[in-house]
């Protein structure tokens, strides 16, 4: 069969909860369609950028059913590289500031996620972009994983910068309650009052407070209870420089209400959009990484998504038959082969594909109706979907292990019966 290789703009995925959409491409190439789109619509925006490391990070990536099977990833594939000179990265951060803030609603705020590489130069700039005044916390989130420093203090915190758009804004402090149970108090003296609930005491200036340990204690600017991802820690992706979910959560919490729109423009491995999804948050992300729209698809299946990717002209990679049932056509993928160049890695043939789907494009919009994807529990790709026989143009889509999306355009002509 012939397969013509196309450009599809959108990707709208079915599923349930609340609704997101993801873009592809440079923050600030993407900005002016966002900014059209989502002006002063976002309660919260969270920003994770590159940290200014000079480094370059990768993502683990498995192929084939082998891997899946094992659980080790064979192909460590570049994610992003964060090398920009001191300069361009901050000129680069005062325009996504600027961008964020426009995106923001009269009662949002933004949570911009550093370490101490950057942090003092970001906080200057955000007190330029946001005003001094609306400066709401520095929070540390300190944690115990990676090595030990004997030249200097180990370094075991990432700056959060908090800003509120306005005087006005939304807050939740109990988005971030803890039980008291979980906080260190040998320093109060414990009590239990006459219906049996537990409660500690302490004196000062005269006066004594008393704090019932069934009532929750609201979280301060340094956060040392979530802890970060261990090494087999199940929720990692593969994807260098994740944050966990439970971050994430605290501050999805604390910074909107069910419904209310979250958007983070450096997505990533997509945690932000997990969460906000988790919450029952609408989302919208960004990333320019061909392997973070690979880990967040992976991540997000489930979700009513709009994928805004793309998808490049070219040569077909895939071999494909189609077949016309009753009422079905019956699609059969046969071969997949990387371009010269790509190919001459381990990685060939069916292995190369992490997922493939049949549908329609309507409008301009592709809908995937029959999908296939490896799993840890479905580690083998079928190669035949059934696709009801319904009007639109029959796309066929890959996704393959460098993260890549392709379109196709299947002639129902050139089908057998
Ligand atoms: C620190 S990571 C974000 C990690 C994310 N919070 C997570 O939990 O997985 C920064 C992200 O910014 C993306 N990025 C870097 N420069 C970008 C740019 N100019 N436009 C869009 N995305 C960019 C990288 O691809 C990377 O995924």
């Amino acid at each position: 069969m012939n397969l013509q290789r196309l450009t599809v703009a959108t990707e709208y995925q079915a599923g349930k909860g609340s609704k997101g959409e993801v873009f592809s491409g440079d923050v600030l190439e993407l900005l002016p369609e966002l900014t059209d789109r989502f002006g002063e619509k976002a309660q919260m925006v969270y920003l994770d950028p590159p940290f200014g490391t000079g480094g370059r990070f990768s993502c683990r990536v498995r192929v084939g059913e082998k891997d899946w099977e094992t659980s080790k990833p064979s192909l460590t594939d570049i994610a992003y590289n964060d090398n920009l000179p001191r300069n361009e990265y901050l000129a680069m951060m005062r325009q996504v500031l600027e961008g964020a803030k426009a995106l923001l609603n009269d009662t949002g705020t933004i949570f911009l996620h550093i370490d101490y590489r950057m942090s003092a130069h970001l906080r200057l700039l955000m007190d330029q972009v946001f005003g001094e005044k609306n400066f709401l916390n520095e929070i540390i989130w300190t944690y115990q994983t990676g090595g030990r420093a004997k030249n200097y203090f180990s370094r075991k915190h990432d700056v959060i910068l908090f800003y509120r758009k306005n005087h006005q804004y939304y807050f939740d402090i109990y988005g971030a309650a803890m039980e008291r149970t979980a906080v260190r108090h040998n320093h109060l003296k414990r009590h239990v009052d006459a219906d049996g609930r537990v409660y500690r005491s302490i004196r000062s200036g005269g006066k004594v407070y008393t704090y019932y340990d069934d009532e929750p204690v609201f979280a301060g600017d340094v956060w040392d209870d979530v802890s970060h991802m261990q090494q087999k820690d199940p929720q990692r992706t593969g994807y260098e420089t994740q944050k966990p979910v439970r971050l994430l959560e605290r501050i999805v919490r604390c910074g909107t209400r069910p419904g209310d729109l979250v958007m983070d423009l450096f997505s990533g491995s997509g945690t932000t959009l997990v969460a906000a999804h988790q919450l029952n948050r609408g989302f919208v992300g960004a990333d320019s990484a061909r392997q973070a729209h690979s880990v967040m698809r992976r991540r997000l299946r489930g979700a009513p998504v709009l994928w805004h990717i793309g998808g490049t002209e070219g040569e077909p990679l895939v071999a494909a038959s189609g077949r016309v049932g009753v009422g079905n056509y019956e699609i059969s993928l046969q071969a997949y082969e990387m371009e010269k160049g790509v190919s001459a890695r381990s990685f060939q043939g069916m292995d190369a594909l992490d997922d493939w789907s049949v549908g329609y494009l309507r409008d301009g919009v592709y809908h995937a109706i029959a999908a296939e994807r490896r799993s840890k529990a479905h580690p083998r790709l079928e190669c035949v979907l059934n696709l009801p026989a319904l009007s639109g143009e029959i796309v066929l889509s890959t996704g393959d292990v460098l993260g890549r999306r392709m379109f196709y355009r299947l002639n129902r002509e050139e089908m057998e019966f």
